[in-house]
């Protein structure tokens, strides 16, 4: 039996003009494969996490959007990018804080707007071209992410890891598990702590399952727990990803992840963020700025459990995200190198090399 680690998190199929995503919301109960073929599915495969992760997203709306223009039956260039433009605003609509969304589909807009002399059909092509660059370069940035945080670990650290930043949350590898993997393949032994991630259990479902089934040593908590497991001496280390990092440093990721940080902090335990540059927000200048998406209240008074939760009628405040202080964090691990404080300005000399 296909192995869930073989899959691809996000592909394009050529012959079907599908997005191919692995169903990030049935795992770990079940391995499904959706193959999406118009634009409605893909957005709401976006906005209910069947895919998710913003290195994933990136890939998938980059795909998305070219298959977008694909179906586009206009050959003047000006009316094919109006209706280009209508099927990018769509897709930017599916969700609002992973700055990676966002970044693709500048990326495909400008390789639109450089050709625009060329004929259509040649458009659709650079189109195609394009995306799958940007999930090659997704894989290499994930590789070297993990070569680099690799430097700050040694074997038998005790790791502690937030929301899923691993292979489920991009093509491959991950991000904060990049070093993880990696190593483990290198024959390093690590002790990884996996926060379940309230409420909708990234923790739990995909990365415990991702580490677990790879073999690596992992021990599940509840959310509440971090405090507890950095005051027995445990954790050596955390490593987690990021959906946008303001360009001065403060690192917005999956709710929860500002409060282990302040912990982190108390306990001095190493707080870094591993990140490719296509996360990092140069022109959002800090956390504040950040749109931090709220979702339904329905993912903390009802869902997984058997029955209602709270009582009907009860206020609920559910925000996705939120941002670690640009103080809390240790570095930050990208594929072109690793930044340090001062944030300002060595995150604009990686961006800028
Ligand atoms: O709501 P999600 O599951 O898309 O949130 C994902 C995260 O917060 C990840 O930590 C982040 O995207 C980094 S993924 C490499």
């Amino acid at each position: 039996m296909k192995h869930v680690m073989d899959y691809e998190t996000v592909s394009l199929d050529d012959e079907k003009s599908a997005l191919v995503i692995l169903d990030q919301s049935l795992l770990p109960g079940e391995i499904k494969v959706l193959s999406l073929t118009n634009q409605r599915d893909i957005w709401k495969a976006i906005s209910t996490l069947q895919v998710r992760g913003a290195p994933a997203i990136g890939v998938a709306v980059a795909i998305g959007i070219y298959l977008a223009a694909k179906e586009i039956d206009e050959d003047v260039f000006d009316k094919f990018y109006n209706k280009f433009r209508s099927a990018l605003e769509y897709l930017a609509s599916a969700r609002p804080t992973a700055i990676n969304l966002f970044w693709a589909l500048d990326r495909m807009d400008s390789v639109v707007l450089k050709n625009a002399t060329k004929p259509i059909g040649e458009i659709k092509n650079i189109l195609h071209r394009e995306a799958v660059t940007i999930k090659k370069e997704d894989i290499l940035a994930c590789k070297n992410i993990g070569e680099y945080g690799l430097t700050l670990i040694n074997d038998g650290d005790g790791i502690l890891t937030h929301c899923n930043a691993g292979q489920f949350a991009t093509v491959k590898y991950g991000t904060a598990l990049a070093p993880i993997h990696l190593g483990y393949e290198r024959g390093f032994r690590y002790k990884l702590y996996a926060t379940e991630t309230r409420p909708l259990l990234q923790g739990a479902r995909l990365s415990a399952f991702e580490l677990f089934e790879r073999g690596i040593d992992t021990t599940l908590i509840c959310d509440n727990m971090v405090s507890q497991v950095m005051k027995n001496g445990w954790i050596q280390a955390v490593f987690v990803g990021s959906d946008r990092v303001a360009a001065n440093g403060d690192v917005c990721n999956k709710i929860g992840t500002s409060g282990i940080a302040i912990l982190a902090k108390y306990y001095g335990v190493p707080f870094y963020v591993c990140a490719p540059t296509s996360t990092i927000d140069m022109n959002t200048p800090t956390g504040k700025k950040i749109h931090i998406e709220e979702r339904q209240h329905s993912e903390v008074t009802e869902m997984w459990y058997k029955k209602r939760m709270a009582p009907e009628g009860i206020k609920v405040y559910n925000p996705a995200f939120d941002f670690a202080d640009n103080e809390l964090v240790t570095a930050i691990v990208t594929e072109r190198g690793i930044a340090k404080p001062p944030f300002e300005k060595n995150l604009k000399t990686i961006i800028e090399s």
